[in-house]
């Protein structure tokens, strides 16, 4: 590999102190691999936290994004942009959806998502309209997204939240039967497929076409927040299409521009004329720059069969952690699908990530015992194993340690 930058690792004392960084900077990468600044090789099981669909300096990507840059990063949404409708065409095929609104980020997506289930509210003369959210979701840090996320320490500190949120449990059908019960003003209900910064949970197969019937008997929106679980994560395009549903509204960002940033609603149907001129807009989302990198991403993972990967290389890595931690003391759970896996342990582990990177692994932890790998989607069998050899040994001595 080429030689590192010859950058050194350096406080920023004039970038605000919103994340515990690891004391790393990033020169340079390829494919799964990342190397720092002082020339230490890195696996990538965190993908840029499940952006990175395809790595890093994908050979067919970068030349096409160069090729954008070179024509065209941005005009504005005065004019046409066709690659716009050519990604949206795109995300409709693989989703049985019918448009598709192009923004920059995940919470992006997701407020779009809230305002449409407003809209419908208001549109219907329900003057308050309520939207149903999770325990333990997670779908952004603006003010309407951190008040539907359910984790109070997203929250803490920034009331008063946005009202009109009605919490229930996760996988629990009698909660939604009481909310149509007790809730006439309900729209929406607004849950990640698979919630990932909560801890890699899963909504049941039987739960969301549970949730599918409740929607349509009720009249309410079904809006699944694919932004981390979708775009070929689990091994089908959408980690939905598991459970052979289709929603009304479907947030996506993170995977779709391979770290370029994008953020899409896709809609079907019963949300497609919800918004007019005048109703939403934003300064820089669907540019040629991200719509390009969006496009080419999609093309490549046809092309090469990523999704495919995601599901074999995923079902490998899982069977092997499974092995690996059989019957270890400990391990509480192991879940997910495809390329989104979770570890939960019995105890807080934020202390592995810090030991992983020590030791050449990019990973996270979240909810604070759920050790997560979300790596790129062209991750290698052999490199999946690679991820288990670092990752095992170093969870089974973490675990030997006494507990303060
Ligand atoms: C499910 C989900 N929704 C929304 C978001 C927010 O996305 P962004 O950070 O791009 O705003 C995230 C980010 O982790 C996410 O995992």
């Amino acid at each position: 590999m080429n030689a590192p930058d010859p950058i050194a690792t350096r406080p920023m004392p004039h970038v605000l102190n919103t994340y515990g960084r690891l004391p790393i900077a990033m020169s340079h990468g390829r494919g799964c691999w990342l190397w720092d600044t002082e020339g230490r090789r890195y696996l990538d099981a965190l993908g840029g936290i499940a952006v990175n669909t395809l790595g890093h300096a994908h050979p067919k990507l970068v030349p096409a994004l160069q090729d954008q840059v070179a024509k065209l990063i941005h005009t504005s949404n005065y004019y046409e942009v066709p690659l716009q409708e050519q990604l949206a065409a795109k995300l409709c095929e693989f989703s049985g959806l019918a448009g598709a609104f192009f923004c920059n980020s995940g919470l992006e997506a997701n407020e779009g998502a809230l305002k449409i289930a407003r809209k419908v509210g208001h549109d219907r003369g329900i003057d308050r309209p309520e939207i149903v959210v999770f325990e333990r979701a997670f779908h952004g840090r603006s003010i309407a997204t951190l008040s539907a996320t359910g984790n109070p320490k997203v929250q803490a500190g920034f009331g008063p939240l946005v009202e009109g949120f009605v919490r229930v449990p996760l996988n629990d059908l009698a909660a939604i039967e009481e909310v149509a019960r007790t809730h006439p003003n309900v729209t929406a209900v607004f849950l990640e497929t698979i919630q990932g910064e909560g801890g890699v949970n899963p909504a049941r197969i039987e739960y969301l076409q549970g949730l599918r019937r409740a929607c349509d008997a009720h009249g309410w929106l079904l809006m699944l927040d694919e932004v981390q679980c979708g775009i070929g994560r689990t091994g089908k395009w959408f980690a939905h299409q598991w459970a052979g549903i289709v929603p009304d509204v479907m947030p996506l960002a993170k995977g779709l521009g391979s770290g370029v940033p994008i953020g899409a609603i896709v809609v079907g149907p019963k949300a497609l004329n919800v918004l007019g001129p005048g109703n939403h807009g934003t300064t820089f989302g669907g540019n040629p720059l991200a719509m390009r990198a969006g496009v080419e991403t999609l093309r490549i993972m046809e092309e090469d069969g990523v999704m495919a990967n995601a599901a074999t290389v995923g079902a490998a890595l899982s069977q092997r952690l499974r092995a690996e931690f059989e019957g270890q003391a400990g391990v509480v759970d192991i879940r997910g699908q495809g390329l989104m896996i979770g570890v939960e342990l019995d105890r807080a582990c934020g202390a592995l990530v810090g030991r992983a990177a020590d030791a050449g692994l990019l990973i996270s932890v979240t909810a604070d015992r759920v050790i997560r790998l979300v790596p790129p989607l062209i991750m290698t069998r052999d490199e999946a194993m690679q991820v288990a050899d670092i990752l095992c040994p170093l969870v089974k001595a973490f675990l030997a340690e006494p507990t303060k």
